[in-house]
């Protein structure tokens, strides 16, 4: 027995240094932390029960079975993030850089299988050479053992994954299909092919900072979801963010008790939006306002501006909030912001978290760019993600929704509960300019003319009375009281039951 204990002690010391201290001293020259220390900030103190620990590779080509170190280069288990549950796996790159091979991916799958039986998040710390070459068609098939996990497990609970060095080749599929990826700016990266391999193919010469560093990735491919300084700060960041996400799609979102009144009135926004409505302002002040404590947290905050969206509380329950941002191309729908609103509408949906939509759109983008790059499909993801949406969707114009992106921001006809306008409210199929320069085209010279139509048009439709006498917005309410109104209104909805009809799955415009 004493033999065994021994045994285990050695096995034990042997997995914790994972490939030794000098390549530990090497992950942290370079500014990275080990995946133990990762797990050490990420979880709970002392809430970190490890798994497979002792578990190996079976590989004997190059000399492998000479080469094996216990936990084979991913550490994992479950732990508690301010005591709620969640399973957890960090690549090691001390071992064998981190790369995946059979036992490896078998560990994931494990821990992936166990978080959707107990209905608990999982979060994938990514550090990783890629599959590992001795282990060859065996790591790829690990890795698509990962890829089927992660298809079934998506809508069932939360996932996470936070890349935290090297992401490369078909790895990167993973955290692709997971419903957020933070990264680590300056010590992470993603691509499907290195810049060596992209200089051959296409000549192009690039750094894999500028092909798939953290900068890249959250600001123009969208990819990334937060990026942060170092491994400290985004292993922080990823605790407070699992606060607002319900442990699995059965269950609420969190509930945290705030002294911010539900009836609190925001008196700055009545001054909010300019007279002149061609002038912006900026949306996120709206959000800031009417959010509980003033916290809301952005998601994307650098990649397709032209909206908003993150997730805030309302009376301590976290909402989903999605909103044009007049700052940015005048808060016009485009590919981008179609592609990222649309995704993160499926995921509040699909975890129970309800929608709060603030509208000022003056439509879809115009010109060739969009119209070749697909804004048909891309645009209809967002429609149809409002749309088939069954959680509390609670809608506020403040000033424009014109033409089909008034249809598709979270409208009355797509099942909007709750649908306020303020008085600064314009629906309308377009805006005055727009309008009179169409339908009295004979008229375009005699500015006098065009002046006063615009202005008659501009009197009968830029405001929220129409719109309101049908019913298409529930109230035309004071700024002031925005908070109240959507505070009253997710409670009104907090036992909403909605089903959509009974089909295998739906068919997004992909
Ligand atoms: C086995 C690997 C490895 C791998 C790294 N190592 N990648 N071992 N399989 N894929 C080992 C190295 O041999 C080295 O071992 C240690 O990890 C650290 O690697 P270094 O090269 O010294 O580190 P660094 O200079 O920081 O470079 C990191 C790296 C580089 C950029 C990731 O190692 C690299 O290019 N690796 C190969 C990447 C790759 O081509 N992977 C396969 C991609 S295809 P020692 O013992 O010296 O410490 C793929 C397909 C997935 O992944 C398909 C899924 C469908």
């Amino acid at each position: 027995m004493k033999e065994v204990v021994e045994e285990l002690e050695e096995k034990r010391k042997a997995a914790t240094l994972g490939g030794g201290q000098e390549r530990i001293d090497a992950q942290h020259n370079r500014g990275k932390l080990t995946a133990r220390e990762r797990l050490e900030i990420l979880l709970d103190k002392d809430s970190f029960e490890e798994w497979d620990a002792f578990v190996e590779h079976r590989c004997t080509d190059f000399d492998m079975q000479d080469n094996k170190i216990p936990g084979d280069g991913v550490v994992g288990g479950y732990g508690t993030i301010n005591g709620r549950m969640v399973f957890v796996f960090a690549q090691d790159f001390t071992v064998f850089g981190g790369s995946l091979a059979e036992a490896h991916a078998v560990k994931i799958c494990k821990l992936m299988n166990q978080a959707m039986k107990v209905g608990a998040p999982i979060i994938g710390l990514a550090d990783s050479g890629g599959a590992r070459i001795q282990e060859g068609v065996v790591s790829l098939g690990g890795y698509a053992d990962v890829f089927q996990l992660n298809a079934l497990a998506s809508g069932v609970v939360p996932q996470i994954s936070v890349i935290m060095g090297p992401c490369a080749g078909g790895a990167v599929y993973s955290p692709a299909m997971t419903d957020f990826i933070f990264m680590v700016k300056d010590t992470s990266y993603m691509f499907v092919t290195g810049p060596d391999v992209v200089k051959t193919v296409t000549h192009e010469v690039v750094t894999a900072e500028e092909l798939g560093g953290a900068v890249t990735h959250s600001t123009k491919s969208g990819v990334c979801d937060c990026a942060y300084e170092n491994d400290v700060e985004t292993l922080l960041m990823v605790r407070r963010f699992v606060n607002y996400l319900p442990s699995n799609n059965r269950e609420k979102p969190p509930y945290r008790p705030t002294p911010d009144k539900s009836d609190r009135m925001e008196m700055s926004l009545d001054t909010l939006i300019p007279d002149n409505p061609n002038k912006p302002y900026d949306i996120k002040e709206v959000v800031y306002k009417i959010a509980d404590d003033n916290e809301f947290w952005e998601i994307q905050p650098d990649h397709a501006k032209n909206i908003v969206i993150g997730f805030a509380r309302m009376d301590g329950h976290p909402v989903g909030i999605v909103a044009n941002q007049p700052m940015v191309q005048a808060g016009c729908l485009d590919i981008k912001s179609s592609i990222k609103a649309g995704r993160f509408v499926r995921f509040c949906d699909a975890f129970n978290i309800p929608i709060v939509t603030f509208v000022d759109v003056p439509g879809f983008m115009p010109g060739s760019a969009q119209e070749y790059g697909g804004i048909i499909k891309h645009g209809a993801k967002l429609l149809f993600a409002y749309a088939e949406a069954t959680v509390p969707k609670i809608t506020i114009i403040t000033r424009k929704a014109y033409g089909g992106a008034y249809d598709v921001m979270a409208s009355k006809h797509l099942r909007g509960d709750v649908n306020l306008a303020w008085p600064s409210a314009e629906i309308a199929v377009m805006g005055p300019k727009g309008a009179v320069e169409i339908i009295f085209r004979n008229d375009i010279g005699d500015e006098e003319k065009i002046a006063q139509r615009t202005e008659e048009y501009r009197q009968k439709f830029a405001n929220p009375f129409i719109a309101a006498s049908r019913g298409f917005i529930d109230d035309i309410i004071a700024p002031h009281a925005t908070r109240k109104r959507i505070c009253r209104s997710l409670a009104m909805l907090r036992n909403k039951k909605l089903e959509n009809p009974w089909r295998k799955h739906d068919n997004i415009p992909l």
